[in-house]
């Protein structure tokens, strides 16, 4: 009976495992590294030993409604990166004081498509964005997109977006 039990609880964690990349609806945007425009980096606000680029593509380049708000086919991309350790593991700062960005860990993106906002993948409502989170080589990384959502759905006032602001207006 035991391992009947630890038998269905493997199947019970591969099955989420799936679930929560089948619910992965946003696909990698290939090629952003030529075709989208870097438009801020900095320091992440929220995680003290990261860095981040900021990329969007074209149609979100055109800018922001007279709301505020992006047209759908808008595609944000964050970079996430390590950053250099000094020897003792403290977080080494440049003369600018800034963090210095090392290794590329994750891809995460941001899509506005109306179909998104039509069907939420989620009872977490963020317009017609979605979210999709990628390993450096495209394959997509198993995260929960639920805490994705959960920390931008706040952010009503300004598109659900934290850096949206960095791109002009039309
Ligand atoms: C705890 C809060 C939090 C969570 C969870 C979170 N983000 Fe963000 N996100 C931020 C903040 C803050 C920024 C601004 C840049 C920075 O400091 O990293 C940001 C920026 C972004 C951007 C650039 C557009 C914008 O809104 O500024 C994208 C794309 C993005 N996040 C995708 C994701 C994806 C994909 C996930 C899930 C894998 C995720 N985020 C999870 C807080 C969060």
């Amino acid at each position: 009976m035991k391992r009947v039990m630890t038998f269905m609880a493997a199947v019970a964690i591969t099955t989420s495992a799936v679930t929560i990349a089948d619910e992965q609806r946003v696909v990698y945007p290939k090629g952003y590294q030529e075709n989208f425009v870097e438009y801020l980096s900095l320091d992440r606000v929220q995680n003290p030993d990261q860095f981040i680029r900021l990329l969007a593509n074209d149609v979100a380049m055109q800018g922001r409604d007279e709301n505020g708000n992006f047209a759908d086919g808008s595609v944000l991309v964050g970079e996430v990166y390590s950053v250099k350790k000094n020897s003792d593991g403290t977080v080494k700062m440049s003369t600018l004081n800034r963090r210095i960005k090392d290794k590329l860990l994750l891809v995460a993106v941001i899509e506005k498509q109306a179909e998104f906002g039509k069907m939420p993948a989620s009872v977490i409502k963020t317009g017609n964005w979605d979210f999709g989170a990628f390993k450096p080589d495209g394959k997509v990384a198993a995260k929960n997109l639920d805490e994705c959502r959960a920390c931008h759905a706040p952010l009503t006032n300004s598109d659900f977006l934290f850096s949206g602001e960095h791109i002009p207006m039309k």
